[in-house]
């Protein structure tokens, strides 16, 4: 396809409005030390949801919220009917976590359209702001929940153990709003609906940094694959069980724990794929003093672009499980939770941002991403694309997460001049 030259657009973002409503979000549920919780579907993402529709109303965009909660913010082109260019992130964020991944891309694609409907910059096609519901998995360890239901990606099997951590089922929660295992696709959009997803976002790696680069542009996105690995022992007094006679889960799980960080130093190098493995969260039973732990659940999380050494890893670390449990004679039970293959971002869209960066004379980097992103399921339906911008020290998902306001400026207003080309082309 051909780019048709488009009026170049002369338009600022207003670097100080987005960093003023940036910091609005940011400012609920944040608790000490800085740090941001807000899970998907607390009464806290709720209200960060609710300033970001008045914004959206403030900006004059038609308003739209699905069945989930995903909110949708649309400036009309001169071609209402034609496909739509999407850009957007999340507001939820993971427990104790910083206040720019995720609200970046969805404040930073706001300003970019009050920007362009404030200039009376034509566009052909309209141009939607979006704000995914629960991208993060932190509550029920299911990711990109808004942006998978939109591009039809959420399936029966990936909701049999999806829990939190108070026992409620996400399948309950979704079923409360009408989404049950028969229509789990009645929230997809219809891909000739849609000519783009654009998405900005924090790097959440020290790669941009290190380069004193301020733009990143993104390959591709690594996937994880998710299970839960639950080990049953049997939970004896501390005092009086000789050390010979205990099934203790826990000491299986710290095996396996250790195993995990070995492997996958092992797949360190890009040339094998590189992969990462996580063992973020676990169940101790009955996780007291004095009782030999009788039953653990890890959750576990192996991620890589590489989906032959994702899924290589994921088969050591599950029989290792196998051989553990059974020198220890306890009991072992494998729960998968969702897996996902790495998805490649469309080339072009790197080329439209690519050439806008060399008009500038922004330097960047091209890179994949490490982290999951809503662009991961948008990928699925439509050409998705996503800028980077450098995270101080390479830190997320922690409260010392930060950009420069500047690089935030930026970010907002390359994808500005992105969302007009596409829109245009
Ligand atoms: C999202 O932040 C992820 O877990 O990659
Ligand atoms: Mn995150
Ligand atoms: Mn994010």
């Amino acid at each position: 396809m051909t780019l048709i030259p488009t009026a170049s657009p002369r338009a600022n973002i207003n670097q100080r409005r987005l960093m003023r409503d940036l910091n609005a979000i940011g400012r609920i549920g944040i608790g000490d030390h800085g740090a941001v919780t807000r899970l998907v579907f607390s009464i806290k993402e709720l209200r960060s949801r609710q300033l970001l529709i008045h914004l959206m109303r403030q900006a004059g965009l038609k308003i739209h919220i699905d069945a989930i909660g995903n909110i949708f913010g649309r400036l009309d082109g001169r071609e209402p009917k034609a496909p739509a260019v999407l850009s957007g992130s999340h507001l939820d964020t993971v427990i104790h976590g910083g206040k720019y991944d995720g609200p970046v891309g969805v404040i930073g694609a706001l300003e970019a359209v009050r920007t362009i409907n404030e200039n009376k910059i034509p566009i052909s096609s309209s141009l939607e702001v979006v704000c995914f519901i629960g991208e993060e998995s932190s509550r029920f360890g299911f990711s990109t929940l808004g942006s998978s239901l939109v591009a039809g990606e959420v399936h029966p099997k990936d909701l049999t153990n999806a829990v939190d951590p108070q026992g409620t089922k996400l399948e309950h929660v979704l079923a409360s709003l009408g989404i049950t295992r028969r229509n789990l696709t009645s929230l997809k959009r219809a891909p000739k609906g849609l000519k783009a997803y654009l998405e900005l976002h924090i790097e959440q790696g020290p790669i941009l940094e290190a380069k004193k680069k301020r733009i990143g542009l993104v390959t591709s996105i690594a996937a994880p694959s998710r299970f839960k690995v639950v080990f049953s022992g049997r939970a004896d007094h501390s005092g009086t069980t000789p050390m010979e006679m205990r099934r203790d889960a826990l000491v299986a799980s710290a095996q396996l724990i250790e195993y995990v960080e070995k492997v996958c130093r092992k797949f360190s190098s890009m040339e094998k794929g590189r992969v990462v493995g996580t063992v973020g969260a676990m169940k101790i039973e009955p996780g007291v003093i004095n009782a030999v732990p009788g039953k653990t659940e890890l959750s576990i999380d192996i991620r890589s672009t590489t989906a032959r050494s994702k899924d290589r890893v994921a088969r050591m670390v599950k029989r290792r499980a196998q051989e553990i449990a059974s020198a220890r004679a306890i009991g072992v039970e494998i729960l998968p939770i969702r897996e996902e293959d790495p998805v490649p971002l469309d080339k072009r869209l790197l080329r439209v941002t690519q050439e806008i960066c060399d008009q500038k004379g922004i330097e960047y980097e091209i890179m994949p991403s490490g982290a999951g992103h809503d662009a991961m399921q948008m990928a699925k339906i439509t050409p998705a694309g996503m800028i980077f911008i450098p995270s101080m020290r390479g830190i997320s998902h922690n409260p010392l997460e930060w950009t420069d306001p500047e690089d935030i400026g930026l970010g907002s207003q390359l994808l500005m001049e992105t969302m007009i080309r596409v829109a245009n082309e």
